[in-house]
């Protein structure tokens, strides 16, 4: 794994941006995959002012998101696809045709994805790959447990993962869906590229599992290890459990 420690979540967020609008310029047709969640705002708004400033274009991007709620339709506030038009579709040029995401409100979870599945193979699979980890180590909505599942899922949220999420469902936990649909493990593992991003200190006991630990379906991100090309982005707070941190 490369792993970079920035100073602050800012420099990260800024330079994580920087990078993919890089990518951008250089292949205008990258398929994303895209995370939800608190570390990623600051990198959805550099990435809206870099496009504000006519440095980078969406137009040719195609995007899938990780995961969804199951139960909650795209027009629901509490979806992950309406904080993705509030912090990032709807300020930038890309095509909503390519756009995707796991239809919560489906009624054939299963069917909904293998859908999922096949439109990310038509698309020629994933280019880059942008995560954020859970605080017990999961990637996507993959939870820690006994058997991980490879392919796109129903997933049962845990405890923890339900109260992360609150802040979506004006800060009640009980009112965050208790089962979702995420990408699977080897869905994420397929990308070409993946860029983990951890802040804050409450993120530092599973970035450590993540890096140093053995691998383990209690630590879901700890299969990053297998992948030739992870970009781990930290700031000081969420490195300060690495045995050998690396500087920004
Ligand atoms: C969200 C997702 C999750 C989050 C993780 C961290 O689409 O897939 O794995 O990346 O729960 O969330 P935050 O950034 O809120 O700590």
């Amino acid at each position: 794994m490369d792993i970079t420690v920035f100073p602050g979540a800012n420099q990260l967020a800024a330079a994580v941006a920087e990078r993919l609008a890089g990518h951008l310029c250089r292949a205008r047709s990258l398929v994303l995959g895209l995370p939800t969640g608190r570390t990623p705002l600051g990198f959805y708004r550099n990435l809206v002012r870099i496009a504000r400033e006519g440095r980078v274009d969406f137009s040719g991007a195609t995007t899938f998101n990780l995961d969804e709620f199951l139960g909650l339709g795209p027009e629901e506030p509490g979806s992950y696809r309406q904080y993705m038009e509030r912090h990032f579709f709807r300020f930038v040029n890309i095509d909503r045709r390519n756009i995707h995401f796991l239809d919560g409100s489906t009624p054939d979870p299963e069917g909904e994805c293998a859908r999922y599945e096949r439109a990310i193979a038509e698309a020629g699979g994933i280019d880059v790959q942008i995560l954020g980890i859970g605080s017990n180590g999961h990637i996507g909505f993959n939870e820690p447990a006994d058997h991980l599942t490879a392919r796109s899922h129903v997933v049962r949220l845990r405890p923890e993962t339900r109260r992360a999420n609150a802040a979506l469902f004006a800060g009640d936990a009980d009112r965050v869906p208790h089962q979702a649909l995420s990408m699977g493990m080897a869905t994420i593992l397929h990308a070409r590229t993946i860029v983990l991003m951890a802040t804050g200190s409450e993120k530092a006991g599973c970035v450590s599992a993540m890096v140093e630990g053995p691998l383990t379906t209690r630590t879901p991100a700890s299969f990053l290890q297998l992948h030739p090309d992870v970009h781990v982005m930290l700031d000081q707070a969420a490195a300060r459990k690495l045995a050998d941190q690396v500087r920004f």
